[in-house]
């Protein structure tokens, strides 16, 4: 009721919220072609995680149920209480897999960008603590220089230097700590392969062809195992394909949105 009469009325804050979890040694800046192109339909919340992008870095070790129980307080913090759709692209995803586990009644849909079920391997636990002692002994500069090729498509490389430059400031925006404790939390974080088949809610997989970090394999075997789970692999995009590939997982994720919307799950 306006005064003497009732008054219909849009509320654009009155949209389906996305949560938009970013991989490493990333931040919310991961995301600037989303918060650019889908403004319209979502609302998006994008934190930096807990020692990356802008959030202040408390001394490790970090776990990924941290991660999770942080982004759980930031929507507690909004006062978003109803589901959202949570989306995590590679560590991201790994902390999407635990809020689910975590937080169920906080999740309408899942979408896992660029990422993997299962836990590290023996040697993959190896490498982190590798990687760890050279953070402490040489900071981030030498992670940032092996790693950024590989995030990348080899002609995203080669063709595209503005994003390239803008995915390494994003990475050399990374505190030492925060390198430390994502290092920690990836190297320890449980196996979700046992969940996916409990996933009840709706999810979308996006995972780039070129991807040298996850092999689309992994994304292909989490889509067999999850009851409800479309998988869309992206042409010409490496491991970040929301920047890659920008167009293509928007218009995924606006569809994705759309049917969860059009049968009243979100
Ligand atoms: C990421 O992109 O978030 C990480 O590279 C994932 C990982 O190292 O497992």
């Amino acid at each position: 009721m306006v005064d003497d009469f009732s008054m219909s009325y849009i509320d654009s804050a009155e949209m389906t919220t996305i949560l938009l979890i970013h991989g490493f040694p990333l931040s919310s800046a991961l995301w600037w072609p989303q918060i650019e192109e889908l403004e319209d339909m979502v609302r998006i919340i994008a934190p930096d995680l807990r020692g990356l992008g802008d959030s202040d870095a408390t001394p490790p070790p970090y776990t990924i149920e941290m991660y999770a129980e942080d982004c759980v307080s930031l929507l507690d913090t909004l006062g978003i209480d109803e589901p959202v759709i949570v989306g995590g692209l590679s560590m991201g995803g790994y902390v999407a897999l635990a809020l689910y586990r975590e937080y169920p009644e906080r999740v309408g849909g899942l979408i896992l960008t660029a990422t993997r079920a299962a836990a590290d391997s023996a040697d993959g636990r190896v490498n982190r603590d590798r990687a760890i002692a050279q953070v402490e002994a040489e900071g981030i500069e030498p992670l940032v220089t092996g790693l950024l090729p590989r995030l990348l498509a080899p002609d995203t490389v080669a063709e595209e230097p503005a994003l390239v430059a803008y995915v390494e400031e994003m990475m050399r925006g990374s505190k030492p700590d925060g390198v430390i404790g994502a290092l920690m939390a990836m190297r320890d974080r449980a196996d979700s392969t046992e969940l996916l088949s409990r996933i009840d809610v709706p999810v979308l997989i996006l995972h780039g062809q070129q991807d040298q970090i996850v092999p689309l394999a992994e994304a292909e075997a989490m889509a067999a195992a999850i009851p409800d789970a479309r998988l869309f692999p992206l042409e010409a995009a490496g491991h970040l394909p929301n920047l890659e590939r920008a167009d293509v997982w928007n218009m995924a994720v606006a569809q994705f949105v759309a049917t969860l919307q059009a049968s009243g799950t979100r």
